[in-house]
């Protein structure tokens, strides 16, 4: 698949973007802070409907637009894929101004931050339609100096990869991570209200059995993708870091800890976390909040046994979060049967020689490849030339010759 069009209107630093993709590689030169990774964010939105970086969604809409009557935000995309062409579109729009603020940028902005109203619009093909239906339309890998979170951060930070990831090949897995957040909250507050003696523990049987339904699916449709990472990333891997130790995945369910590596099914999975739910009760109660599912689960990275999150290098670190994403876009084209684009914003300067080669080389297989850079030093000469090249200045993208 391939954007062959995108336009945006007042999203963060682009008042009127109207810009023809070309397929196949693009590279994004620009100094700081001009709308390089802007742009790779709006297309991630479209196509996961939400923003990498920022959990507002106010922050998207361009400041000085917040001075018109309805600020509105709107990004569109023309989308050509195998058997069909789509036109997806994302509209933010805000909540009038108050007229006494209008001269003041900061009161505008802090009252646009805390505008209760932000009504997003999402149509496919012209047709409204909800997050859940944009999500899959189109499939990205991101890949950014960030990435290495993912090995050494926070559990919650690779739950939420996992979950990105495998939300935009199945939408069954959004339906039911959905679902699950939903069963989640409301299973907690009854174990809270128990915990106080407003309810009964055997008011939680219907939201075990709800938990155990919508949970034991994620958790399997996650073993699957690490299991399918695992693979591709290994070989990756040994290819990058010149076979320096052999790479592994793991992912970690809370509700059996133990439990070694293989093919989980849906129906012993359920049966293992039923089991886990007895166990865990009386502490759950105590706590007001659950303990076990696959809000609780972790995916570790090994080299050689050693668990890299906690005792690898940067470089290590580094080399494994590339081999990871590089294996991810292959997950998605054998999922989807479809070339994901790949979004790679400022990565190479991060890289030794031998890893900014592999990296060209890998991208070059794939049908549309965005690249943004503030120096075109660190491209190969013969990776340019297949390359159509653009600069991006506050928020305007020109072409710009070889
Ligand atoms: N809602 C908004 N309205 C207007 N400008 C915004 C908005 N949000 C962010 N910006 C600005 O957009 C500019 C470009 O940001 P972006 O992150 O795309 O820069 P960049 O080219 O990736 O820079 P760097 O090389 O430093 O990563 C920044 O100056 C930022 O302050
Ligand atoms: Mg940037």
């Amino acid at each position: 698949m391939h954007i062959t069009h995108l336009s945006l209107t007042n999203f963060r630093n682009y008042v009127s973007l109207d810009l023809a993709l070309p397929p196949h590689i693009m590279v994004i030169q620009g100094d700081n802070a001009q709308g390089k990774s802007n742009l790779l964010e709006a297309i991630y939105l479209l196509a996961t409907s939400k923003s990498p970086r920022s959990t507002s969604e106010k922050e998207l809409i361009n400041w000085s637009a917040l001075k018109d009557e309805i600020p509105v935000c709107r990004l569109m995309a023309d989308v050509q894929k195998a058997r069909e062409n789509l036109s997806l579109e994302l509209a933010l729009r805000g909540k009038a101004p108050n007229t006494s603020q209008a001269a003041d940028p900061l009161a505008l902005w802090q009252s646009a931050t805390k505008a209760a109203f932000i009504h997003k619009r999402i149509r496919v093909n012209g047709v409204v339609c909800r997050a859940i239906d944009l999500i899959g339309q189109i499939n990205v890998v991101t890949f950014s100096v960030q990435d290495i979170s993912i090995i050494g951060g926070e559990p919650a930070l690779r739950r939420r990869y996992l979950d990105i990831v495998n939300s935009q090949v199945d939408t069954r897995y959004l339906r039911q991570l959905q679902r699950y957040h939903r069963v989640l909250w409301q299973r907690n507050r009854l174990l809270h209200q128990i915990g106080e003696n407003r309810a009964g523990p055997d008011e939680l049987s219907f939201w075990d059995e709800e938990l155990v339904q919508t949970g034991s699916y994620l958790m399997v449709q996650r073993d699957h993708m690490v299991a399918a990472l695992e693979q591709w990333a290994q070989v990756i891997h040994a290819e990058l870091s010149g076979d320096q130790g052999k790479l592994s995945l793991a992912y970690l369910r809370s509700i059996d800890k133990e439990r070694g590596k293989g093919d989980s099914q849906i129906e012993e999975t359920a049966e293992a976390f039923t089991r886990s739910l007895r166990a865990a009760q009386n502490k759950e109660i105590a706590q007001g909040i659950s303990l076990v599912g696959p809000h609780r689960d972790d995916l570790r990275f090994f080299i050689d046994e050693v668990d890299i999150g906690t005792f690898g290098s940067r470089g290590q670190q580094r080399t494994i979060s590339l081999s990871l994403k590089l294996a991810e876009a292959k997950f998605m084209l054998r999922e989807t049967g479809e070339h994901p684009i790949l979004l790679l914003d400022d990565v190479l300067s991060e890289l030794d020689s031998h890893r900014r080669s592999h990296m060209l080389r890998s991208v070059a297989e794939y049908q549309q490849v965005l690249m943004t850079a503030t120096d075109l030093v660190h491209f190969d000469p013969n990776f340019l030339e297949q390359a159509v090249l653009f600069r991006v200045r506050q928020g305007c993208i020109e072409p710009l010759s070889h």
